[in-house]
C-alpha cells in the first residue's frame, strides 16, 4: 500500500507541477508547514504522513479548473469564483481514483471549510472538521496571504499571522491557531516565486531543532486535549 501511495503521489504531483507549477509550489509549502505544526503537536507518524500527503494534494483539483480562470489577471468575478470553488470536489475525485485513503481525501475535499461553518463545500463547522484538515486550512491561508497576487501585495509573515490570529474561533480552529502562533517565525518562511518543487521543501526552509521550541509552547500544546479538538 505504501509503495502504491508513493507511486501515486509522485505521479499526481508531477502532473500538477507540469500543468500548474504555481499551485504545485503552493502545495509543497503548505504540506511542509502543516507537517512542522503537526510534528510539534506530537501527532503520530500516520497522522504526519496523512497531513503530508493531504497538503501536497489539497489543491490538485485546480488542474481541472480552466486556465482562463486560474491565470486571469485580477480578482475572479462571481461566476468565475463559483467555478473556482469546485476545485475541492474535483480534487477529491483525483485523490480517490489515485488510491488515497479517506483521511487524505478528506483534507482535499474540506480544506476550505471554516471553523464557524462559513466555508465550502459542505459548510462543516467546529469538530466536524477533522483536526488534520483544520491544520492544513490554517497553513493554506498563511501561504496564500504571504504569496503575491496581482491584485494585492503579499503580506509579511508577521502580518499574515495577525490576520490568522484575528480569525481564531471564527474562521480558524483556536487550538490550531494557538500552535501556529507559537511556531518560530523562521519556520514560516515567506512564499517565493522561486520556491523549488524539485527541492521538496520551501525555499529557505530551516531544520527543526528542539531548542527552537520554547517551554511555553510545549506547555500550551500540552494544555489541549487532542481528543477534544
Ligand atoms: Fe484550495
Amino acid at each position: 500500500m505504501l509503495q502504491t501511495e508513493l507511486g501515486s503521489i509522485d505521479a499526481v504531483t508531477s502532473a500538477l507541477e507540469r500543468k500548474r507549477p504555481g499551485v504545485a509550489s503552493h502545495c509543497l509549502r503548505v504540506s511542509a508547514y502543516a507537517v512542522r505544526l503537526a510534528t510539534q503537536y506530537g501527532l503520530g507518524s500516520d497522522d504526519i504522513e496523512t497531513i503530508r500527503l493531504g497538503g501536497l494534494l489539497h489543491d490538485v483539483g485546480k488542474m481541472l479548473v480552466p486556465s482562463r480562470i486560474l491565470d486571469k489577471p485580477g480578482r475572479p468575478n462571481a461566476r468565475e469564483w463559483q467555478e473556482l470553488k469546485i476545485h475541492p470536489e474535483l480534487g477529491v475525485e483525483i485523490a480517490h481514483r489515485s488510491g488515497f485513503d479517506d483521511e487524505v481525501c478528506g483534507i482535499v475535499l474540506y480544506h476550505h471549510e471554516r471553523y464557524d461553518g462559513s466555508g465550502y463545500p459542505d459548510g462543516l463547522s467546529g469538530r466536524a472538521i477533522h483536526y488534520l484538515v483544520r491544520i492544513v486550512s490554517v497553513m493554506d491561508t498563511f501561504d496564500a496571504l504571504t504569496s503575491p497576487r496581482d491584485y494585492r501585495e503579499r503580506l509579511t509573515p508577521e502580518a499574515a499571522r495577525a490576520v490568522i490570529a484575528r480569525g481564531a474561533g471564527t474562521k480558524f480552529c483556536p487550538w490550531v491557531v494557538s500552535g501556529f502562533l507559537a511556531l518560530p517565525l523562521d519556520l514560516l518562511m515567506p512564499a517565493s516565486d522561486e520556491a523549488s518543487v524539485v527541492a521538496g521543501q520551501p525555499e529557505g526552509a530551516v531544520s527543526l531543532s528542539p531548542d527552537q521550541f520554547a517551554q511555553p509552547w510545549l506547555l500550551r500544546a500540552e494544555s489541549y486535549q487532542f481528543s477534544a479538538c
